[in-house]
């Protein structure tokens, strides 16, 4: 094994990273610096400190990073409008980059060779966190316990747990539990019974969301405030992008919005099917469209609508510090110059309506579309012309196939 000098955790506190914790300090003892980012996974932080002290961890990192997480990172994908395989909202697979940057500027800043993580092999946030820690700091190792030790099951994990007296929280005793990874853009629900996907998924894999059958029976009316592309207010008070986002699951959490049961295709070769909960992510996608479909020109929304699911690719994929996700990116900042207005929104029983929408550089006319006699220059012949030499071709094919 290469020698390594000092290491960078990514540690939850959980079980899984205060095994790997332990592991590490058997396998290379050396220094190990925890880093546990506050996503707004809506867990406490500081039991993560007190485990880590417990470990013998000198230097601590715990950081706020959800003003960072949803200005620098989910904000940029909404622009997009961005979902995997037609649905999906990401919230997982958007988190990694931001966790792989503040990973690396800790390592460079303390002088480690190694970052470590605790994705399994079997998953996409191995690919996600070490792509990114290549694109930002080459030189760095990267160490992937699921992948080099000999635990191969839960039980095996328990049983290393047991054996170094590493607390075992009541719930991870006997049946196992399901895999979760919680932001404040969603909550991602896998294993177990989720693991065969003609079971329904019980009520009880919704943690932050009730089921629209039992959301309230009157709608609530919200109205979000768009500038460039970002949404800045609600109902008319001005609020940073995380307090916004948490107001809003707030919100669509109580009316049953965003759930989702996907069988997706994981980059690594297999499907896999989860339960997501995207409650404000939801509700904000509905209202950038929104926004959009009356300050984006018709050309420029529908080049956006091609090259999103390139885009959602390369973010499920793992390619956010890559040189073709940036160029796309400038692409779609480069069109919400405009997207600027406010959009009703109806939440009810699971669905976020937008019921209306106004913007000072709407591109909508009323004069033009109006079924009513209008004193806007538009000429009835030339739609004429238009259809007769679109339907010239169709003319041509149709003798051809009469024939
Ligand atoms: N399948 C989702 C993705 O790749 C979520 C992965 C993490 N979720 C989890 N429950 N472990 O983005």
């Amino acid at each position: 094994m290469t020698k390594i000098e000092k290491i960078v955790l990514s540690y939850s506190g959980g079980l899984d990273t205060s095994i790997i914790l332990k592991w590490l300090q058997e396998t290379y003892g050396c220094e190990v610096v925890t880093f546990t980012a506050d996503l707004g996974q809506g867990e406490e932080l500081e039991p993560a400190r007190a485990k880590a002290e417990m470990s013998g961890i000198k230097d601590i990192r715990i950081v706020d990073l959800r003003e960072e997480f949803v200005s620098d990172f989910v904000f940029p994908m909404l622009r997009a409008n961005a979902l995997y395989e037609g649905q999906y909202l990401l919230g997982s697979s958007i988190a990694r980059p931001l966790i792989a940057k503040h990973l690396v500027g800790i390592a460079q800043e303390v002088g480690a060779d190694a970052i470590a993580h605790g994705a399994t092999g079997k998953g996409n946030d191995q690919i996600r966190f070490e792509l990114a820690i290549n694109a930002l700091d080459p030189s760095l190792k990267v160490i992937a316990p699921w992948r080099q030790w000999n635990i191969r099951s839960r039980t095996q994990l328990l049983e290393y747990a047991e054996k170094h007296h590493i607390p075992v929280p009541s719930d991870k005793r006997g049946e196992a539990p399901f895999s979760i990874d919680a932001n404040l853009l969603h909550t991602s629900t896998e294993g177990k019974i989720l693991e065969n996907p003609a079971e329904v998924a019980p009520d009880h894999v919704y943690q932050r969301t009730v089921d629209p059958l039992d959301a309230p029976d009157a709608p609530e009316i919200i109205t979000i405030g768009f500038e460039g592309g970002d949404p800045l207010s609600l109902n008319g008070t001005a609020m940073t992008p995380a307090a916004l986002l948490t107001e809003l699951n707030g919100l669509g959490g109580r009316h049953g919005i965003g759930r989702l049961d996907l069988v997706e295709n994981r980059f690594i070769g297999m499907k896999s099917r989860g339960i997501y909960e995207t409650p404000g992510g939801t509700i904000l996608l509905a209202a950038h469209r929104g926004i959009e479909s009356i300050t984006l020109d018709r050309a420029a929304a529908h080049l956006k609508d091609e090259i999103m699911p390139r885009y959602a690719e390369l973010i499920y994929n793992g390619f956010w510090f890559a040189p073709e996700r940036e160029m796309l990116q400038a692409l779609i900042d480069q069109s919400q110059a405009f997207v600027s207005g406010e959009v009703t929104v109806r939440l009810y029983k699971g669905s976020a309506s937008v019921i209306s929408r106004t913007s000072p550089w709407s591109l909508y006319s009323a004069d033009l579309v109006t079924f009513e006699e209008s004193a806007v220059a538009y000429d009835h012949h030339d739609a004429e012309g238009f259809i007769r030499l679109n339907g010239l071709r169709l003319k041509s094919w149709a003798a051809r196939n009469g024939r």
